[in-house]
């Protein structure tokens, strides 16, 4: 569904992006740049936990990967000229708690080409991608007025576990997000602080829970990780030195 709506006040205009497609991230970037004249904030909230078996994007890219982590690479980067432009601004990066379940990463095979395969290590890994992103997003955007942190939103009842095929994991997510989860109201509230209140208006290169700075896992924290992992990341979408803002 594309077009514009009003919600109150507000008019609110709806776009196409599959952010597990590189064609259709540099598509809706294109026509964000030619209609917008400023971009405050940028919130990368597209999410799914892989399938069972490794799937692989027609840009060759883990599936996982590809929407949750590698989609809003390229997307914030092509979009990071208007924003430093428009300063102030802030980016947000959805992530996960998840992330520390990983205990390595491989800047060279972040696709799983040698690194075993699951579902739950996948979204993990695209969980810490996140993290490390925001971290050396945050470093090279010193002193533009543009930030960038991370969010994990807490255990969020939404449909998140309803999609793609059921597995015995999927189903019991499923039934302890209903018993114990945050309705999706509750749950949206630490993404919308960050993107919104003046407390946080000058941090950046933070993990958000509970609308509080937290610690991140060991490998989170690795500067030089996170800078390979920029490097790799900009191999594996294809960066072009026009589309490189930063
Ligand atoms: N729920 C939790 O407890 C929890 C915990 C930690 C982190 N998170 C993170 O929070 C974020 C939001 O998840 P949620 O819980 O709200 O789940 P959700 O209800 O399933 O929402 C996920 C959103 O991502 C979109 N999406 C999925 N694949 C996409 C693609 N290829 N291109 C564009 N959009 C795509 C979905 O669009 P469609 O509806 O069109 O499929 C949906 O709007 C995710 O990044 C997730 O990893 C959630």
């Amino acid at each position: 569904m594309e077009g514009g709506l009003e919600v109150g006040d507000v008019r609110v205009e709806v776009r196409h992006l599959d952010t597990s497609d590189l064609t259709s991230v540099r598509k809706f970037a294109k026509r964000i740049l030619e209609d917008e004249r400023s971009l405050h904030v940028l919130i990368n909230n597209a999410g799914m936990m892989g399938c069972p078996k490794r799937e692989v994007t027609q840009d060759g890219l883990e599936l996982t990967m590809a929407t949750n982590y590698y989609g809003h690479f390229l997307l914030t980067n092509l979009l990071l000229g208007l924003m430093k432009k428009s300063s102030p601004g802030r980016i947000i990066a959805l992530t996960s708690s998840d992330h520390s379940y990983v205990n390595k990463l491989n800047p060279d095979s972040l696709n799983f080409e040698r690194e075993h395969y699951s579902s739950r290590t996948a979204y993990g890994q695209t969980s810490l991608c996140n993290i490390l992103f925001s971290v050396e997003l945050a470093s090279k955007l010193e002193g533009t007025g543009v930030t960038a942190n991370s969010v994990h939103p807490g255990c969020v009842h939404t449909e998140f576990f309803y999609k793609g095929k059921v597995t015995l994991f999927s189903w019991i997510c499923r039934k302890l997000y209903l018993l114990m989860g945050k309705d999706v109201q509750l749950g949206a509230q630490p993404t919308i602080y960050l993107a919104v209140s003046q407390e946080v208006e000058d941090v950046s290169g933070q993990y958000f829970v509970d609308c509080q700075v937290a610690k991140t896992s060991e490998l989170a924290r690795q500067k030089k990780l996170a800078k390979q992992v920029w490097e790799a990341t900009e191999v594996d979408v294809k960066l072009q030195p026009e589309e490189k803002h930063y």
